[in-house]
């Protein structure tokens, strides 16, 4: 396979205004819960990244029509709750940890069995964590021996609603068990240890499925009601907006704009956090698109100072703390991230592979088992590994916007899993981005 690879130059500042791609987590929950829904389902801003493909096919495989996307539009025509196929071939889920974990749920509740796997990131990443409680509520699937995938479900096993204490606070784990309890004889009833993004539920309420939500932490529902089509409208990525956010952070002269960016308070501890640092976000015309808020967000440049981050909001912020390890390389002073040991087991070990980036660009940067210690400094130009990162690839390439001389990136195809369009939109408002394949 030809590899991919950025060269950013340095310098530059991000101007102007920029729609990014549509929400990973919400354009996989809608594919899923519009298949097995009555009635068709229509999405619009549908995110066309490899992730959310691989959940979109898999539901294909399984004998579901579902025309497009086109331009972001999906219309998925749903089969019901008992409606899916035996698909006829292994299901491969790509690099897409959500995909892998969300479908075991709804796949341990059909009535044949299944075999899921993915790339060799996605096949080295823990699935203990779906299949243990899982099976507390009677499925039956076999893994590696080390508790990865490949995952083996089978079918026709009767599942039964349990009260489930999650061990880590991850929203991938309780989305799995509220969909496999869809399917539940009974309750299931799921409590987080910390709060997590809540989009299932949400997506759940907008299927017009009845939820309980008894507090921050609680949610829980009963297994045999059904789901009812719905239209909806998929916010740009907090996530993917979030290399925009740092990027005019951190370069002096940047002014821009995201528009219709998602803004569940679960997602946005991003933006809490750089504001913190001292950057400036302003959010203009907070809406609602469908069940879920969003916002068009003006960043611009601003000096920014490093400060120990509370560990509460690790869990808030998962996604974009590579993002704002950058942030911290150009702040003045030391910042600390803590209550992050979820990063080593993401797409790569994220905590590692930042430290090495930005140690490789004269960054003091100390590894920690759940975290990082960063000394702002200067940066300077360097070849990063990105490990087939999406986010690691990204958060280098905004980078340069402070460094002194080139960055190149390698292993970058990944970004297509996420961010499919990254290169000509971040060079549409500043970013001295190329790609080159060897
Ligand atoms: C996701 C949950 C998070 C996040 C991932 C998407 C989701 O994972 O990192 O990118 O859509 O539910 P965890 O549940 O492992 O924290």
């Amino acid at each position: 396979m030809t590899e991919l690879n950025f060269v950013v130059e340095p310098g530059g500042a991000l101007r102007g205004r920029l729609r990014v791609p549509g929400d990973k987590s919400i354009s996989h929950r809608a594919i899923m819960l519009g298949a097995l829904a009555d009635g068709a389902t229509t999405i619009s801003g549908f995110l066309e990244g490899e992730d959310c493909l691989a959940t979109l096919r898999a539901f294909r495989a399984m004998g579901v029509r579902i025309e497009g996307p086109e331009s972001g539009q999906v219309t998925v025509h749903g089969v019901g709750l008992h409606g899916l196929h035996p698909p006829t071939e292994v299901l491969d889920m790509g690099n897409s940890g959500t995909s892998m974990r969300l479908m075991a749920g709804i796949l341990a509740g059909q009535t044949f069995d299944t075999t899921l796997m993915g790339d060799a990131s996605l096949m080295r990443r823990p699935m203990g964590r779906v299949t243990a409680p899982l099976a507390q509520m009677g499925a039956q699937i076999d893994s590696a021996v080390q508790g990865t995938a490949p995952l083996r479900i089978h079918g026709g096993q009767r599942l039964i609603g349990i009260d489930y204490p999650l061990p880590v606070a991850s929203a991938q784990v309780k989305s799995c068990l509220l969909l496999a309890g869809l399917y539940a004889q009974g309750v299931t009833r799921i409590t987080e240890p910390a709060p997590t993004r809540d989009h299932t539920e949400r997506m759940l309420e907008a299927f017009s499925y009845p939820l309980q939500r008894d507090n921050e932490r609680t949610v829980a529902l009963a297994g045999g009601g059904r789901l009812l089509g719905a239209e909806i409208d998929v916010p740009a990525d907090l996530s993917s907006a979030a290399f925009f956010l740092v990027g005019a952070s951190i370069a002096p002269g940047s002014d821009l704009v995201l528009e219709h960016v998602g803004l569940n308070l679960t997602r946005s501890g991003v933006i809490d956090i750089l504001r913190l640092m001292g950057a400036d976000i302003e959010v203009l015309e907070p809406r609602l698109a469908g069940t879920e808020p969003v916002a068009d967000l003006r960043v611009r440049y601003a000096p920014l100072r490093g400060l120990r981050i509370p560990a509460a909001f690790a869990p808030l912020a998962i996604d974009e703390l590579p993002a704002l390890f950058v942030a911290a390389a150009c702040a003045e002073g030391e910042t600390v991230f803590a209550g992050a040991e979820e990063l080593r087991v993401k797409e790569s070990d994220r905590i590692q592979a930042m430290a090495d980036g930005l140690t490789a660009l004269g960054i003091t940067a100390q590894p920690l088992p759940d975290g990082i210690i960063i000394q702002g400094g200067d940066l300077a130009g360097g070849l990063i590994d990105s490990h087939g990162d999406h986010r690691i690839a990204m958060s280098f390439s905004v980078a340069a916007l402070r460094a002194a001389g080139p960055i190149r990136v390698c292993d970058c195809a990944n970004v297509n899993t996420s961010f499919p369009d990254f290169v000509s939109l971040s060079r549409s408002v500043g970013l001295a981005i190329t790609e080159l394949s060897k």
